[in-house]
């Protein structure tokens, strides 16, 4: 057996290589590196997918949600509201505006933030807030939406875990997850769901006029070229990473259903296992399975991990640690700030090998493990 790894990216590689090969050769052929048409039918495809009006394709992750931030005219000192379970991105670009960040706690099954957690932290200066749809499946966006309607914020929601997870409303409509705020932003770093070989990003919006603004900060904040009109940043996605993101869109459905399946397949294996909580599905969306996490009853993580290690069974902690008690952001908090959800999952959880190439060999084999040092077999 091939070592047992988080994601396989060969060997989803190895299934679309004649196409992906053929994409790569053109661009490096055509020599149109940058904005070639490549970035453009991915921009329209995506759009198309999503159901959304403008797709702006950026640098990373992590420029996607800076640029709207930059583009909604805050204040230095205005509060923006994040989880405090999330990767550091979230609240980073908060901070290196000059906005503050106000870390939240999260849904102790679901691992997102919630309409009600947000709007016990809103004050006079929160202008805006940033639901993450963690781990593959979307927030209650139709409540968050209603909380931010109420108090006039802007709403910017971090799908880079979640791309092509359904949100159901109340009334039955569906939308994708990332379309329903005013802003959403991804990802397209190689292990994401949707990831292309080398880094990348995208923004989602409804709004014409935001998009607009959001192109030009993008592309040094001039619309015409060498005329600048605000500061912006330079945040491209590379014609090479649109055609090979342009492929792997077709599949990205194909993608969820092989992840879902596994996590089925987890689900079961571990569902007597007293000491272990398997992932607990948000109400009104779909999971898409970024990661698939457990929460391990405390004090048996490091056993566990250890276990599976010498088994040569991978495993991550996403999060070791709460952003607030992160170095980098001590200026943001008070001493003693602590939020217990947060301080607890930090603590259990533990994320499995999940991909779109397990074969139930290997999730028998993974599972099995954990069966074994729970003595479940
Ligand atoms: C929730 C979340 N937000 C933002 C980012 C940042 O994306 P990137 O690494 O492409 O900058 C990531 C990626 O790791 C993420 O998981």
């Amino acid at each position: 057996m091939n070592p047992i790894q988080m994601v396989d990216l060969k060997g989803q590689y190895e299934k679309i290589k004649a196409e992906i090969d053929e994409a790569v050769i053109n661009c490096v052929a055509s020599t149109a590196y940058i904005n070639g048409a490549q970035v453009k039918a991915f921009q329209e495809n995506l759009e198309n997918y999503l159901q959304v009006k403008n797709v702006i394709p950026c640098a990373n992750g992590t420029d996607a949600l800076q640029i709207p931030m930059m583009a909604f005219g805050l204040e230095k000192g205005d509060e923006v509201i994040v989880p405090s379970f999330t990767f550091i991105a979230t609240a980073e670009v908060v901070a290196l505006l000059g906005l503050t960040p106000v870390m939240v706690e999260i849904d102790a099954n679901t691992f997102n933030v919630t309409a009600e957690i947000i709007e016990q932290a809103i004050t006079p200066r929160t202008r805006a807030i940033v639901p993450v749809h963690l781990f593959g499946q979307s927030c209650d966006m139709g409540a968050i939406m209603q909380v931010a309607e109420k108090h006039n914020l802007f709403v910017i929601e971090d799908n880079a875990q979640a791309i092509g997870a359904d949100y159901t409303f109340q009334n039955g409509e569906t939308k994708k997850a990332g379309t329903i705020g005013h802003i959403g932003t991804t990802s397209f770093f190689p292990s994401k769901n949707l990831g292309c070989y080398g880094d990348g990003g995208a923004i989602f919006t409804d709004d014409d006029k935001l998009a607009e603004k959001m192109r030009m900060i993008a592309n040094h904040g001039q619309s015409e070229r060498y005329y600048h009109s605000v500061i912006g940043v330079n945040s491209r996605l590379d014609t090479i990473q649109a055609a090979i993101l342009d492929i792997k869109l077709k599949h990205l459905d194909e993608y969820a259903a092989a992840r879902q399946k596994a996590a089925a397949f987890y689900d079961d294996a571990f569902q007597n296992i007293e000491e272990l909580q398997t992932p607990v599905r948000e109400r009104n969306s779909t999971h898409v399975f970024h990661q698939y996490t457990l929460q391990v009853k405390s004090g048996m993580r490091p056993r566990l991990q250890k276990h599976l290690k010498e088994g040569g069974v991978p495993s991550m902690i996403y999060y070791p640690i709460p952003l607030y008690r992160q170095k980098a952001f001590k200026e943001f908090v008070a001493p003693g700030f602590r939020l217990p959800v947060t301080e607890k999952l930090c603590d259990s959880v533990l994320s499995l090998p999940i991909h779109t190439e397990m074969t139930e060999d290997l999730l028998d084999y993974i599972s099995n493990r954990v069966r074994v040092f729970f003595n479940h077999q």
